[in-house]
């Protein structure tokens, strides 16, 4: 049992975000005002392909700002990816990065900035507070409601030599200003909606119960179970309801200054290597994992997990049996092995997830056997 007090020191970090209505609109305004003459804009196929890249650059080119796209980025996105796009920065003697998607492209953008202006490989970055110079200005546009890599001082990269994913925690990671608009939302297909939207409440669930949770951090994820709870049940209802999108917005958002500060757990050190062996989707790896954590979890921090069972509702017995009626109510119904994971697969799989930062901050320290007896709970 952890025991918290609300005297243990805590630090509290945000950018500077504009949320609502039209926001990505502010792109061109923003970068002049950082002093951005050449950007990288970074995105990804299907963002370009569905037009919000355009409707950035278009920003970007009413304010006078010049820009290079860089949309050369996967699902997971891999190290060289980040190289390359590091090398497209130099090569366009940019000053300014605007990262407009999900996940993938805004993490490649925070590691194209930080590897371009320390002149390192990315690799060389993993863990916590090891980014020596700070990156060149960032702007963040999300589209998609999950990753909140828009908040957070997190990038996930993956190491594909080792296969498998690095995290980079550092302040210099935050952006400069994210621009949270919920209209790009609505181009998202189902299963995007779905896996975004269960990797939110696995940043909430995880940054509650996280051993370095605090006042602050749980207004935002208590809010962030509530918003998502009601808010993609519905979404997934309504799609084109920009009420709802917005919902899942804000809840992406609370999820994120949340987790951002608090850090996260063992359901992401075991997506992180789920993940990176598997180039699996970040948010059903979450999905798949999050109520066998939860129940391996409970006795650690039983009051918090009741806590989140009674806001997720369910009817059900437990925390951890809630959770899994909540995504099953999504369509999400398929286990670790239906989607290709290997019994023999696990002692490395666990191994991995062992080493990954966002397990130090578990409520309950697992050693490799227990994270190997979850992994085999959810095959
Ligand atoms: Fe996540």
């Amino acid at each position: 049992m952890i025991q918290r007090s609300q005297f243990d020191l805590r630090k509290f970090v945000a950018p500077e975000f504009i949320c609502g209505y039209g926001a990505l609109h502010l792109a061109g305004r923003y970068a002049r005002n950082f002093g951005m003459k050449q950007v990288l804009l970074v995105t990804d196929p299907g963002v370009r392909a569905a037009g919000w890249a355009g409707a950035v650059g278009e920003s970007l080119t009413e304010a006078g700002v010049s820009f290079t796209v860089f949309d050369a980025i996967s699902a997971n996105p891999r190290s060289r990816q980040v190289m390359a796009g590091t090398e497209a920065y130099l090569a366009g003697e940019c000053n300014g990065i605007v990262a407009v998607g999900g996940g993938s492209p805004m993490d490649c953008a925070k590691g194209i900035g930080i590897a371009s202006s320390s002149m390192r490989d990315i690799l060389t970055f993993e863990g916590v507070d090891r980014v020596p110079v700070p990156a060149p200005p960032l702007i963040c546009i999300p589209t998609t409601a999950g990753s909140s890599a828009d908040v957070s001082q997190f990038a996930i990269i993956t190491d594909e030599g080792r296969k498998r994913k690095i995290a980079i925690v550092s302040k210099t990671l935050v952006p400069d200003i994210s621009l949270l608009d919920p209209e790009p939302l609505t181009t998202m297909p189902r299963e995007l909606t779905v896996d975004t939207g269960m990797d939110t409440l696995s940043h909430a669930i995880e940054a509650y119960v996280s051993n370095a949770s605090s006042p602050m951090t749980d207004v935002h994820a208590l809010e962030a179970i509530r918003l998502i709870a009601s808010a993609l049940p519905a979404a997934m209802a309504e799609p084109d309801d920009l009420n709802l999108r917005f919902s899942t917005l804000l809840a992406s958002l609370h999820a994120g200054l949340a987790f951002s500060n608090a850090s996260l757990g063992a359901v992401h050190a075991m997506a992180h290597s789920l993940g990176g062996a598997y180039d699996l989707a970040h948010g059903r790896c979450n999905a798949l994992l999050l109520e066998h954590v939860m129940a391996a979890n409970y006795d650690a921090a039983s009051g918090r997990y009741d806590r989140i069972g009674e806001i997720l509702g369910q009817g059900r017995a437990t925390p951890a049996e809630g959770a899994a009626a909540f995504r099953k109510t999504l369509g999400i119904t398929e286990t670790l092995a239906e989607v290709g994971v290997r019994v023999d697969a696990i002692p490395a799989l666990a191994a991995a997830a062992h080493a990954d930062p966002c397990m130090v901050t578990n409520p309950r320290s697992l050693a490799c056997e227990d994270i190997e007896r979850i992994y085999g709970h959810a095959l």
